[in-house]
């Protein structure tokens, strides 16, 4: 049997979410089908369309992902062929798509189903091996999909919307990993504490806001708060001359709002731009990006 899961855009909240404010977070599908199998040479992941293999123990971090899935879940050795339909490392939730794959997979190798409470158990511990201090929105949407409000303490609230939400998504190209993006907003909180709160409480605002204007259908109002939460992630020195640039150019070619997703430092930004998104995508390749317009959330 195959099991699949979700990938996720930030539409707005990123980074704040870790401090316990509301992010805005719709799923971007497909994002990973996983097989498993029993296995007679030990568990092994392999992961296309990167063709490489992970075994616990090799020293990597999926290596050590899987090892300690397969030992939560008291599970034999398997082999996983995973198929990843995500940028790796592109902010838009691959690591957690394949945690919740692999965890289905297993179960369905066990011969049972997982229940949401202990799907997010496992894929809770599988994201901290990629960093220590998630706040969970990437695997809850990539267990659960649709759109919502996501923070610590309430877990996720879906928003009903009004259609379709269509966005165009272009990879910078450039990559980070999250767990140094998060340990440097960190660091900037220890040495300006006041400045970083009132922006984490900003930000929340901002994704509550945005739910709002999401169920309303105030595209126009959506735009705008992507816009300011991107200045204000800008303001968290989590933003790239690059993000900047294609933010730029989204706007220039008429969308609405434009700003990073995920947790910044490269990887992908999103624009909001109905009947505009041919001229983004065209605005974005002439800067060496191939975009393309999603719709997130169903
Ligand atoms: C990463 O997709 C989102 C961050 O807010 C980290 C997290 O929520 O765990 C940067």
């Amino acid at each position: 049997m195959t099991a699949t899961a979700h990938g996720k855009i930030i539409l707005l909240g990123e980074h704040a979410v870790v401090y316990g404010a509301d992010a805005l977070a719709a799923s971007l599908s497909p994002g990973a089908d996983c097989v498993a199998r029993v296995s007679a040479e030990g568990t092994v992941l392999t992961v296309a369309p990167w063709g490489s293999s992970f075994r616990p123990g090799d020293g990597t971090e999926l290596g050590r992902a899987v090892g300690q899935l397969c030992e939560a879940m008291g599970s034999g050795d398997a082999a996983l062929s995973l198929t990843l339909h995500l940028p790796g490392g592109g902010g838009v939730g691959s690591s957690a798509a394949m945690g919740v794959a692999c965890a289905r997979a297993l179960a369905a190798l066990q011969g049972r189903s997982l229940g949401d409470a202990e799907l997010l158990g496992y894929a809770l511990g599988w994201e901290r091996v990629f960093h220590g201090n998630p706040s969970g929105v990437d695997h809850t949407l990539a267990a659960l999909g649709g759109v919502g409000l996501f923070s610590r303490s309430e877990g996720f609230r879906r928003v009903p919307t009004r259609g379709a939400l269509r966005l165009c998504v272009g990879d910078s190209g450039e990559r980070s990993s999250t767990k140094e993006m998060v340990d440097g907003v960190a660091r900037l909180r220890e040495r300006r504490p006041e400045a970083v709160d009132r922006t984490v409480e900003a930000i929340g605002v901002v994704a509550r806001n945005g739910a709002l204007a999401l169920q309303a259908g105030d595209a126009g109002g959506l735009g705008e708060l992507m816009n300011l939460n991107q200045n204000l992630l800008a303001s968290l020195l989590v933003s790239t001359e690059r993000l900047e640039d294609l933010c730029a150019s989204a706007r220039s070619s008429g969308a609405l709002g434009a700003k990073l997703t995920g947790a910044g430092g490269g990887g992908c930004v999103i624009a909001l731009a109905p009947g505009r998104e041919p001229e983004v995508l065209r605005g974005w390749t002439a800067l060496g990006v191939e975009g393309r317009v999603v719709e997130v959330g169903r």
